[in-house]
C-alpha cells in the first residue's frame, strides 16, 4: 500500500524527470523533491518520513537512492533523526537563516503533488531567467563518449604534485593570498616563451593575464569591451559558452554563418553601430573543425579594422592536430593586430585545473589586470608557480607530444569503429584532423537530441550538434569525444550508439 508522502514523491518524481533539460541522478532528484516539500511546507515540521527501506520499495528506487537522500537532508539540518523512533522533518531549517528560500505559510502551501508555489520566493533576475533558459553545460563530464575532455588519467599527477609540494614548503606566504598581478610572473614569463614559439602568438609576459578558464577570459573581454545592447560576432555553429556569457551579460549574439573557410565575413553590409566584439576559433572551427584560411583570416583583421571590433581567438586546442604543421594563430600574423587571444590548460592538462591565459594588446593589459583583481580576486599562485617549473622543464611539451600520439591513434580508432559499425560517409565533411572530438552528420530530419538521450539513457554520452547552432531547424549531427577513451573501450559503447542511431534513421 502506497503512503501519502509516496504518492507524493513519486508525483513529484515523475513531474521533475519530465522537466529536468539535464539527465540528474535519481537520489540527486529524489532528494530535490523532498527537499522542496519541506520548503513549501508540504511535509510540515515534526512529519515522520517513512523508513527508507519502505520509501524505496514505493517508490521502486534502491534503498540506497533513499538512503543517499536522507542522508544529504541530515547533513543540511532539513530532517533530524531519532534513534529508534525514525526521520522527522526539522522545526528550523538551513534556509530560514540563509534566506534562500523562505518557507511558505501554511496556509499557502500547495496540496500534495501541486508544483512548489514561487509565491514566497523573490523573483529571478531576467539575466537568471534567460541563462537558465539556455543552460547546455552537460551534468556527467567523465566517459565514453564526452566530448572536449582530455584523458585526464594521463596527467603525470605524482610528479605534478612534488614540485608543487616543493613550492608549498619553500614558496613566500604570499602565494597562499590572492593573485595581484594578473598571475604568478613566473608562469605569465614560460606562457610568454611557450605561446610565441609553439603559437607564433606576439606578446610580453606583461600583456599575459592568467584567468579561471576560458570562461573568465571571456567574461572579463565581454564586460570590459561591451555594454548591455552592444553586439558580438559569434560563429554559428559555435561555443554555448560564449553565447551564455554574452547574454548574461546583455550582448546581441549576431549568429554568423560558417563553411569550409571558417567564418564568413559578411561583405558589403552597412555598419553595425552596436558591433563591439567577433568571437572566432581559426585554428580548430568549434564544433565543426575548419581550419580559418588565410584570406578569410585577413579579411577578419581588416573588417575589424574598419568597423573597429575586438576579435577574440579562442584558440582552445590546437596543440592537438594529427597531420601537418601547427596552425599560427591569428593574433601573430600582423603586428598589432586587434585580436585578444586566449588559450587554455583544460586540454592539454585537465579540466579540473581551471587555469587559461589571454594575452592582451599593451593597452589593454592594466585595464584588464585592475578588473580582475577588482571582481575575482584570483588564487592559486602556487599551483601557478608549479605550472611554470613544469613548463620550463620541458616536461609540458613531453606531456602534449605524448598526448598528441594517445589521442591521434583514439581518433583513428573511432573513425574505424565508425566506418566498419556505420558504413562511410558519416565524419563531417569540415573535419581537419584535429582536436579532440568528432563530429558525425546525421541525415535530414533525424533528431539528434532523442539521440543523445537515448544514448545517455544507456550510458554513452555526446552531444546533439543541432544544440550549437543559434536557429532551432539547424542540421542534425553528435559530437564524439574520443581523448578519454582508451581504444580497447571504444567498440561496446559505439555499438549502444550505432544502435540509437539506426533506429532513429530507420524510424517512420
Ligand atoms: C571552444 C571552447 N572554448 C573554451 C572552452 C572552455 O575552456 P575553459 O575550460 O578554459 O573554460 C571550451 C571547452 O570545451 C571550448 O570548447
Amino acid at each position: 500500500m502506497k503512503s501519502l508522502i509516496g504518492d507524493l514523491l513519486l508525483q513529484r518524481l515523475a513531474a521533475a524527470r519530465g522537466a529536468a533539460s539535464t539527465a540528474a541522478p535519481t537520489n540527486r532528484l529524489l532528494y530535490d523533491c523532498l527537499r522542496g516539500a519541506i520548503l513549501d511546507g508540504t511535509l510540515p515540521a515534526a512529519t515522520r518520513l517513512p523508513p527508507s527501506r519502505d520509501l524505496a520499495r514505493e517508490l521502486a528506487l534502491s534503498r540506497n537512492t533513499v538512503v543517499f537522500a536522507y542522508d544529504q537532508l541530515l547533513a543540511e539540518g532539513y530532517v533530524r533523526s531519532r534513534v529508534g523512533s525514525g526521520t522527522f522533518v526539522a522545526e528550523v531549517f538551513p534556509d530560514a537563516y540563509t534566506n534562500v528560500a523562505p518557507r511558505a505559510s501554511a496556509a499557502r502551501a500547495p496540496r500534495a503533488g501541486q508544483a512548489p508555489s514561487a509565491v514566497a520566493m523573490p523573483p529571478l533576475s531576467q539575466r537568471a531567467r534567460g541563462l537558465l533558459g539556455r543552460i547546455s553545460a552537460a551534468s556527467v563530464q567523465w566517459g565514453a563518449f564526452m566530448p572536449g575532455v582530455p584523458d585526464v588519467t594521463a596527467f603525470p599527477h605524482r610528479r605534478f604534485a612534488q614540485i608543487l609540494a616543493q613550492h608549498a614548503r619553500r614558496g613566500s606566504p604570499s602565494l597562499r593570498s590572492y593573485a595581484t598581478a594578473g598571475g604568478h610572473p613566473a608562469l605569465q614569463r614560460s606562457l610568454a616563451n611557450y605561446l610565441r614559439q609553439a603559437r607564433s602568438v606576439n606578446g610580453e609576459a606583461g600583456q599575459i593575464l592568467i584567468t579561471e578558464g576560458i570562461h573568465q577570459a571571456i567574461d572579463l573581454v565581454t564586460r570590459l569591451l561591451a555594454d548591455p545592447g552592444d553586439a558580438a560576432w559569434v560563429e554559428d555553429p559555435g561555443y554555448w559558452g560564449t553565447r551564455s556569457i554574452l547574454g548574461v551579460n546583455g550582448i546581441d549574439v549576431r549568429a554568423m554563418p560558417v563553411d569550409i573557410e571558417g567564418l564568413q565575413i559578411p561583405e558589403n553590409t552597412p555598419d553595425d553601430p552596436k558591433l563591439r566584439l567577433a568571437f572566432v576559433t581559426p585554428s580548430h572551427q568549434y564544433p565543426l573543425g575548419s581550419v580559418m584560411s588565410l584570406t578569410r583570416r585577413l579579411a577578419l583583421l581588416e573588417a575589424a579594422r574598419r568597423r573597429r571590433l575586438w576579435v577574440v581567438e579562442d584558440d582552445y586546442d590546437s596543440e592537438f592536430r594529427f597531420a601537418g604543421q601547427p596552425i599560427p594563430s591569428l593574433q601573430g600574423l600582423v603586428d598589432d593586430a586587434p585580436v585578444i587571444y586566449v588559450g587554455t590548460f583544460s586540454k592539454t592538462l585537465y579540466p579540473g585545473l581551471r587555469t587559461a591565459y589571454m594575452v592582451l594588446p599593451p593597452a589593454l593589459a592594466d585595464t584588464f589586470r585592475s578588473a580582475q583583481m577588482e571582481l575575482y580576486r584570483g588564487g592559486h599562485l602556487l599551483e601557478q608557480a608549479a605550472l611554470a617549473d613544469f613548463m620550463d622543464s620541458g616536461q609540458y611539451a613531453a606531456h602534449i607530444r605524448r598526448m598528441r600520439i594517445l589521442y591521434g591513434a583514439r581518433r583513428a580508432r573511432l573513425i574505424a569503429l565508425v566506418e566498419e559499425r556505420l558504413g562511410p560517409g558519416w565524419i563531417h565533411p569540415f573535419d581537419s584532423n584535429a582536436g579532440l572530438h568528432l563530429v558525425l552528420s546525421l541525415p535530414a530530419g533525424v533528431s539528434d537530441v532523442d539521440i543523445t538521450a537515448e544514448a545517455g539513457r544507456a550510458g554513452v554520452l555526446v552531444r546533439p550538434l543541432s544544440r550549437y547552432y543559434a536557429a532551432p531547424d539547424a542540421p542534425a549531427g553528435l559530437l564524439l569525444g574520443f581523448a578519454s577513451v582508451p581504444e580497447t573501450a571504444m567498440a561496446a559503447p559505439l555499438d549502444i550508439l550505432a544502435r540509437c542511431i539506426e533506429r532513429a534513421v530507420n524510424r517512420p
